[in-house]
């Protein structure tokens, strides 16, 4: 794993988006992994820049996102798809058929779930994916288990996750108890890695994370046995590392 300090938010965001420029720029066709959550939004807003002064060009781009909320449709404005679209899509030139995000309104999910896998697989991979982290550890929605989820599967949400994740909902009620997610081994299967993680809350399980006991306790712990992953934290997630090796 390679840790990477971009001290502020933005010089954590910027981390991150030059090295997507650098992965388009020698492969225009690439398949992006995407995430929601807080975290990446700095990302997208770089890339929208970068895409705005012709620096990077997502025409031939293709995207797959990591998890989409069960029950909710791609115009609800919680709905992952609804995020995509407004914090990336819709501004830069990329084809919206080649986005693809889990369809949470399937009415059979099991099926969506083995549909999904087969699209990354005929995708050819996923060249880049970006993670956010949960604050138990979770990435995209596998969330602490005995064991670690393999394929894109049905999850449902923990006590924490709904809590944590209640800030963008009217009342805690409304957040959907269940999701589909890529799972870990679909996670792993990406070439590149990229985890972010910016404030104090999410300090101590980035340190886990990166140097703690691999376990489906802690879903992101398996990224230490992927080749080539980048963590990019900003002063604040990066203190207990800091700490702990000084
Ligand atoms: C959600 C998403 C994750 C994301 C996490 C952290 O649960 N499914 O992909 O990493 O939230 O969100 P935030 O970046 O807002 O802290």
């Amino acid at each position: 794993m390679k840790i990477i300090n971009g001290s502020t938010y933005e010089g954590m965001c910027l981390e991150a988006a030059k090295i997507i420029k650098s992965q388009m720029s020698v492969k225009p066709t690439s398949v992006l992994g995407l995430a929601t959550g807080s975290t990446p939004i700095g990302v997208y807003k770089a890339l929208i820049e970068m895409n705005n002064n012709k620096e990077i060009d997502f025409s031939k781009t293709t995207t797959v996102n990591l998890d989409e909320y069960v029950g909710l449709s791609g115009e609800n404005d919680q709905s992952y798809r609804y995020f995509m679209n407004t914090n990336l899509f819709d501004h830069v030139n990329i084809d919206k058929t080649k986005t693809f995000v889990p369809n949470g309104l399937a009415s059979d999910i099991d099926g969506e779930c083995k549909r999904y896998d087969k699209l990354i697989e005929d995708l050819g991979g996923v060249d880049v994916q970006i993670l956010g982290i949960g604050l138990n550890g979770h990435i995209g929605f596998n969330e602490p288990n005995a064991y670690f989820d393999k394929g894109t599967h049905q999850v449902s949400l923990t006590a924490s996750t709904i809590e944590a994740n209640a800030r963008f909902f009217e009342t805690i009620d409304e957040v959907p108890k269940t999701a589909v997610s890529m799972g870990i081994k679909t996670i792993m299967c990406a070439k590149k890695i990229i985890l972010l993680a910016n404030g104090t809350a999410k300090s101590e399980i980035i340190y886990e994370t990166c140097f703690g006991n691999i376990t489906p306790n802690v879903p992101a712990s398996v990224l230490q046995l992927h080749p080539d992953v980048t963590v990019i934290v900003d002063n604040d997630a990066c203190a207990a590392i800091k700490n702990n090796i000084n």
